[in-house]
């Protein structure tokens, strides 16, 4: 296993990744940067990069262990995490389950509403162009993937669907909406990428009632409720807890 890395590749708002002496591995490190509108919003905060590491490792094991390929190697210290080398298609995928963020911004679904099947939007991931929505038709004449791929690339974000919802609700907690990310390993299978944590997913907690103080994810930054860390470390704590 690799343990120190080489260059850097890409860095992103939230993470850098790094070459390693394997060619089809990448070192990934999870920064303490918070980002919201694009990035409009910033600011540093300690020891989030190593909770989302902790909290995505978690995850994709989970899912690996429900059948579901993902680019989850190994941790490699606090906030680093070692991914297999994959192709990632420029899409955010965004599964949602109740109405909130910008699907009540831009529908009027009252935010809170349980949506009768889990709601699939694609966005075009290109932070100049502001991350906009896309239809079938549109991905087809961008040619971003073909539509096999597609019906592959939902299929699969509807199975994970089901089991974090199904994961998060042993854990009392909602999984209102998430973000993925999924590309092709050099043996061109299709794996689920990038993060799943609290800054890429909306988590509210079922034993808090109050509309604000149930929020465990980013929304905490992205609407100044403060506690941010505190509501990613509930997160990392009940996660912990089931495991143990
Ligand atoms: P939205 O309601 O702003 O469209 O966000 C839907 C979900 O996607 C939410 O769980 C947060 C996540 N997300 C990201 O991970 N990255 C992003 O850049 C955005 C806009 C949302
Ligand atoms: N991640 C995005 C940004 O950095 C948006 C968000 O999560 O709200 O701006």
């Amino acid at each position: 296993m690799a343990s120190t890395h080489g260059s850097l590749l890409y860095e992103g708002k939230a993470k850098q990744v790094f070459e390693t002496d394997h060619p089809d591995e990448f070192l990934v490190h999870f920064k303490n940067d918070a980002t919201a509108f694009n990035a409009k919003k910033h600011a540093q905060l300690e020891g989030k990069g190593s909770l989302n590491c902790q909290i995505s490792a978690f995850i994709f094991k989970f899912l690996e262990s429900k059948g579901v390929p993902t680019h989850y190697l190994d941790i490699n210290g606090d906030s680093w995490m070692l991914v297999q080398k994959v192709e990632v298609f420029p899409l955010e995928i965004v599964i949602r389950n109740v109405a909130s963020g910008s699907l009540c911004k831009e529908t009027p679904i009252e935010p809170g509403t349980k949506l009768c099947n889990p709601l699939l939007d694609l966005y075009y991931k290109d932070d100049d162009l502001g991350d906009p929505l896309l239809t079938d038709e549109r991905i087809s004449l961008l040619a971003l993937v073909s539509s096999t791929k597609l019906l592959e690339i939902k299929t699969l974000a509807l199975t994970v669907n089901g089991h974090l919802q199904e994961f998060f609700k042993k854990l009392n907690l909602l999984l209102v909406d998430f973000k993925l990310e999924m590309g092709l390993t050099k043996n061109g299978q299709l794996v689920v990428a990038d993060e799943i944590s609290p800054d890429s997913c909306r988590i509210w907690d079922l034993n808090t009632y109050d509309q604000e103080d149930r929020i465990l994810d980013k929304d905490r930054f992205r609407r100044d409720l403060g506690g941010v860390l505190e509501g990613y470390s509930e997160v990392l704590r009940r996660i912990q807890e089931f495991s143990s």
